[in-house]
């Protein structure tokens, strides 16, 4: 059988990575890797347990008791689906810390690459999201896109997301606000496991602060004629 590739998407947070990503899997009939998905369960997983989220040990001490899996884009945490409850406001402000730790990455990275492996042996195109997918998951994907927009467009996604789901409590200012923290957090944290020069990395950089859903997506499918892979 032919292998399958990667493509990575990275970018910061509510680029439109979650959007895009399971459009262009469902189009390509490729498999969805969501890596942000899996330290969000570890977090959820945290916040449960009251594991002190700013004690390094104790979090990676517990990923022996986490089992997380994936299907047909829900989320699965020790057997029950949290699809929904990882995308609450209380995961997006604690799940930076968690991303910072070297134990809890080194985990999460081997089972992405696991699972990217065994997928594309298998023939599938598989299109990961995430902050570091293309250069530390999958350094040799075939495609790298680097999905990005203004904050102000992105904290504006973030709480129509919110709003939709009827999880809101907080204003336009306030998101504005995380998502300017989460941006620092990715980028200059500790491990800064999000690039902030994605050219020197490979990266095809798609800004979509203007672009609607389908104009991105055929940026993307543009990248991959460009490299004769579609
Ligand atoms: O994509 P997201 O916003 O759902 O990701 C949630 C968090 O997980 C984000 O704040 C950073 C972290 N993350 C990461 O460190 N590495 C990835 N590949 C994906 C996400």
């Amino acid at each position: 059988m032919k292998n399958g590739f990667i493509i990575a998407i990275d970018g910061p947070a509510a680029a439109g990575k979650g959007t895009v990503a399971p459009v262009l899997a469902s189009k390509l009939h490729g498999y969805h890797l969501y890596t942000g998905s899996m330290y969000r369960c570890v977090t959820l997983y945290c916040l449960i347990h009251a594991i002190d989220i700013t004690d390094e040990k104790k979090v990676v001490d517990a990923l022996g008791d986490i089992a997380i899996a994936f299907k047909d884009d829900r989320y699965f945490l020790n057997g029950d689906d949290v699809t929904k409850r990882i995308r609450e406001r209380d995961i997006d402000t604690a799940v930076s810390t968690i991303a910072d730790y070297q134990g809890v990455r080194h985990a999460m990275i081997s089972q992405q690459q696991y699972i990217g492996k065994e997928k594309t042996q298998n023939g599938a195109i598989v299109i990961a999201e995430g902050r570091d997918t293309a250069t530390k998951v999958f350094p040799d994907a075939e495609v790298k896109i680097y999905l990005t927009a203004k904050p102000e467009v992105r904290a504006k996604r973030r709480l129509k997301q919110l709003q939709e789901r009827g999880l809101v409590n907080a204003t336009f200012e306030e998101i504005l606000k995380e998502t300017i923290v989460r941006d620092e957090q990715d980028m200059y944290g500790n491990l800064g496991y999000l690039v902030s020069d994605p050219a020197k990395y490979g990266y095809d950089i798609i800004d979509d602060t203007d672009k609607t859903e389908e104009q991105t997506i055929d940026a993307i499918l543009a990248v991959l004629k460009k490299k004769k892979l579609l």
